[in-house]
């Protein structure tokens, strides 16, 4: 009966990935491990050990002694810095100094496969508009004039490490898209962020609108996404699939949808209306500082050109960009907007960090961006894995399950 070890436990990957080891009756250890918050699980098969992955190896060994040889890691710890060259540094040294304190232990003799969740910055949907579908096969943007990128670096570390034990263990790598999932104070949280919004916004309009704060290329792009708990049970399964040794995987819930017929829906759970005029020429919005960036030339696109046949030229200059018509850092700062929020945190008890943690920035890129994002499932579904998540149920399912834990504000008793 294996044992497993979750770095990162708190967070909205290693969280759900933890609830679906404990649903699922043949583990029977389950390690969880984070930096500062404690494990929300409790359960007799979990033990929690708090271990800073940036510290000193000799602590990390000593706490990992206590915790005794696991079978599967799952590798789900991160730490954000804006500075990509800085979050190389970082989040390579976390997964170094681990396998390292792994390797002194002697737990790597034991291992059977490690598992690395790394996301669709693989292709640099961060950069500009991808070449899509995006495959595993994709060349890696390396060198000039591609930024540094912390999944190739962590993905090096795993494969060499697991080549220097002749692959006596394997590993697995998945690229999730923009997670669907229930973390309190993370680095990116596309859910909260949005309840946040909706509830909020919806509240101060006179005629209870939810106006979408990004583009009219974002609204009528096609995007997938990908539910937490789809994916814990997507690395559940790279973990015991004996064909997904030594392979990065794509994770979408397994629908292509789009925020044309995903917000009128968001919008009703909020009580609220769709604007009659969603992208008005003039600016209706205008009070709430809409902004605009161009995103660095050439886009990702640019890189694939040749070989698909599209003139490099003609693509390395076409700047991707990012829109938001409803800019909504700043809308978050305005006083009727603070005042209200004030007001729904006392009605709800809710706590002031959520609103403080609110990922604006990383909404705003989601809702922003002029291009689609769609991602190819054709590798795993070849090996067997059957998954598949309706994207508005996993959004509405999830902010429920915010609600339900006194993170946001309960849409049905919004106005009451
Ligand atoms: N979130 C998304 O929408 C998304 C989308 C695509 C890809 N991804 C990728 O998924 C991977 C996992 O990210 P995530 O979003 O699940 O992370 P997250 O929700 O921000 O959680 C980060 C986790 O890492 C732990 N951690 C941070 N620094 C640590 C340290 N020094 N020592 C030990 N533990 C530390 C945190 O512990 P504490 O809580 O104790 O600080 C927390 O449990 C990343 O590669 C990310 O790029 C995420």
């Amino acid at each position: 009966m294996p044992t497993a070890l979750i770095t990162g436990a708190t967070g909205i990957t290693g969280r759900a990935t933890v609830q679906q080891l404990l649903k699922s009756d043949q583990w029977t250890k389950i390690i969880t491990l984070s930096r500062s918050q404690k494990s929300s699980h409790d359960d007799p098969k979990i033990q929690h050990a708090t271990i800073d992955l940036q510290g000193d190896t000799k602590d990390m060994v000593s706490h990992l002694k206590e915790v005794g040889e696991v079978d599967y890691v799952f590798f789900c710890a991160y730490l954000a810095d804006p500075d990509e060259g800085k979050a190389l540094e970082i989040n390579g040294t976390m997964l170094k100094n681990f396998i390292g304190a792994l390797r002194d232990l002697g737990y790597l003799k034991h291992l059977k496969r490690f598992i690395l969740v790394n996301g669709l910055k693989q292709y640099g949907v961060h950069l500009g508009v991808p070449k899509m579908p995006m495959v595993e096969t994709d060349t890696w943007l390396e060198g000039n004039p591609w930024p540094p990128n912390f999944y190739y670096e962590q993905q090096r570390i795993l494969s060499a490490a697991a080549a220097a034990d002749a692959n006596l263990w394997t590993w697995a790598v998945t690229y999730p898209q923009d997670v669907i999932g229930v973390a309190q104070a993370n680095f990116m949280n596309l859910a909260t962020a949005l309840g946040l919004y909706a509830s909020v916004y919806s509240s101060v309009s006179e005629d209870h609108e939810l106006a979408f704060p990004g583009c009219k290329e974002n609204y009528m792009a096609f995007n997938n996404w990908t539910s937490a708990k789809l994916h814990a049970e997507f690395v559940e399964w790279a973990a015991l699939e004996p064909k997904a040794g030594n392979q990065t995987f794509n994770v979408v819930n397994g629908d292509t949808e789009s925020w044309q017929n995903l917000w009128p829906r968001l919008a009703e759970r909020y009580g609220a209306k769709v604007p009659k005029n969603m992208f008005p020429k003039e600016g209706k919005y205008k009070d709430f500082e809409s902004s605009h960036v161009d995103m660095p030339t050439p886009p990702p696109l640019w890189y694939h050109a040749e070989k698909i046949g599209l003139d490099p030229e003609e693509i390395k200059n076409d700047h991707s960009w990012l829109h938001q018509q409803i800019d909504i850092a700043k809308w978050a700062e305005r006083p009727e907007v603070v005042k209200k929020w004030e007001e729904l945190r006392d009605k709800f008890g809710l706590d002031q960090k959520t609103w403080d943690n609110a990922t604006w920035v990383f909404i705003s890129f989601l809702l922003g961006r002029n291009y689609s994002c769609v991602t190819s499932m054709s590798k795993a579904r070849g090996m067997g894995w059957k998954g598949y998540q309706d994207t508005w149920t996993a959004f509405d399912e999830t902010l429920t399950e915010l609600e339900e834990q006194g993170i946001l504000p309960k849409a049905s008793e919004l106005r009451k």
